[in-house]
């Protein structure tokens, strides 16, 4: 049995999807709370009954909240939060507001999320910077000793260091913080692509010491799609000039000049989806309601239950890495395609993903592993959902 202080039988009350499936895709997107679902449908059937814009300034504090909210989460102030639709968007945010030059060093992991790794080959191809990848140690992480040893060597400077924190492809969690004091003393720009552990881990960025936070609201965090967040360090926020700027960004003040806005939302844009972004203000109050600390007791030890029960599988090897690992697990069947095992266990109503090849070319194909099965526990599992995926895999095939 799972031991947990968390009640369990509330959250899945209050989680109606429960009632319909396994769900094990939660690294994918999460099943909401009804309370989120309620207040997304609610300023839906406000902005029909009396207009859009009335509706938002109807709903000015619910959509504050959301930025205290996301500041109470992470450790940060309010100004210091832009609510941006995802976490990639979030991400590009911070990372195009950069400027590079030829030689100019940006420094990574082999479990960098696909996105970012695309957005790193079009910077440099644009402007001559280079991609370094940092080695893991032989737990799988990033190595804190290669780490530091790029810091402090090479012809040209570091720029910039971007990692992820909980890849999307397995169960690692990268030393965060151990990677914010080597890039404080190297006085480098630090970015945490925090997308799949906010919500799911204890996150403070003082205490991580990063500068750029990117996140996102239907993953870990249970919030509603098309929701994301930027965290940027206060004292960053005039060195980064955002790429795109509108009217919420900048003030036009005058034919021929603007000013930008002194806050994190100049990342943000005009237009936005306010009932998921009052959802996602929900969901993060949500989440703290439940304590951060006990969604992660009982998401880490569901996740390796599951895995112990999955090494008992024949045929079945499981590939999660680090010394310090979540929610995600990650394996393979022998002879079974990734697809077919999701397709079986689809059939069964359990719901896991595949992750690809494709999407982390320099961990999966580093590694030589095929596309792999994902299965991403939250707090709402139960044992006995981790058993029913354990007797609905297929047989392998020799
Ligand atoms: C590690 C990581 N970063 C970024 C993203 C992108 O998040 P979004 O789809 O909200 O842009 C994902 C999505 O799976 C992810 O796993």
């Amino acid at each position: 049995m799972t031991v947990s202080t968390l009640d369990v039988e509330r959250a899945r009350r209050e989680t109606p999807g429960t009632r319909n499936v396994a769900h094990l895709n939660n690294a994918g997107a999460a099943l909401p709370p009804t309370c989120v679902t309620s207040a997304v449908i609610d300023h839906l059937q406000r902005e029909a009954a009396i207009g859009g814009y009335e509706a938002a300034a109807e709903a000015h504090d619910r959509v504050e909240n959301t930025y205290r909210a996301i500041a109470r989460l992470i450790g940060c102030q309010t100004d210091e939060v832009a609510v941006i639709e995802n976490a990639t968007r979030a991400w590009d945010m911070a990372f195009y507001g950069l400027r590079f030059s030829p030689g100019d060093r940006i420094l990574t992991a082999r479990a960098e999320y696909s996105s970012n790794v695309v957005a790193f080959l079009q910077v440099a191809r644009r402007t001559g910077a280079v991609i370094e990848i940092v080695d893991d140690d032989e737990s799988g992480q990033v190595s804190i000793d290669d780490l530091r040893r790029r810091l402090d060597t090479g012809d040209h400077p570091v720029k910039l260091v971007a990692i992820t924190h909980v890849p999307t492809q397995g169960g690692l969690v990268n030393p965060a913080r151990e990677i914010g004091v080597a890039t404080r003393e190297a006085g480098v720009p630090y970015l945490l692509d925090a997308c799949q552990s906010v919500g799911q881990l204890p996150i403070d960025v003082t205490d991580i010491d990063c500068d750029f936070l990117s996140a996102t609201g239907r993953k870990y965090l249970r919030g509603p799609r098309g929701t994301g967040f930027l965290y940027v360090r206060r004292a960053m926020i005039d060195q980064l000039e955002p790429p795109f700027l509108d009217l919420h960004a900048a003030r036009w003040t005058a034919p021929d000049a603007y000013e930008i806005r002194p806050d994190a939302r100049r990342f943000e844009n005009w237009e936005t989806n306010y009932a998921a972004k009052i959802g996602l203000g929900i969901a993060v109050d949500y989440a703290l309601s439940w304590g951060i600390d006990a969604i992660e007791e009982r998401v880490t030890a569901l996740a390796e239950r599951l895995r112990n029960m999955l090494r008992d599988v024949d045929g079945v090897t499981v590939h999660d890495q680090g010394q310090r690992q979540c929610g995600i697990v990650t394996f393979t069947l022998d002879g079974v395609a990734s697809q077919d095992v999701q397709q079986r266990l689809a059939e069964q109503g359990i719901n896991v993903s595949v992750s690809l090849v494709e999407y982390a070319r320099l961990d999966l194909s580093h590694r030589k592993l095929p596309d792999l099965v994902r299965a991403s526990v939250h707090y709402y599992n139960t044992d006995d959902e981790l058993d029913r995926l354990i007797h609905a895999l297929p047989e392998p095939r020799r």
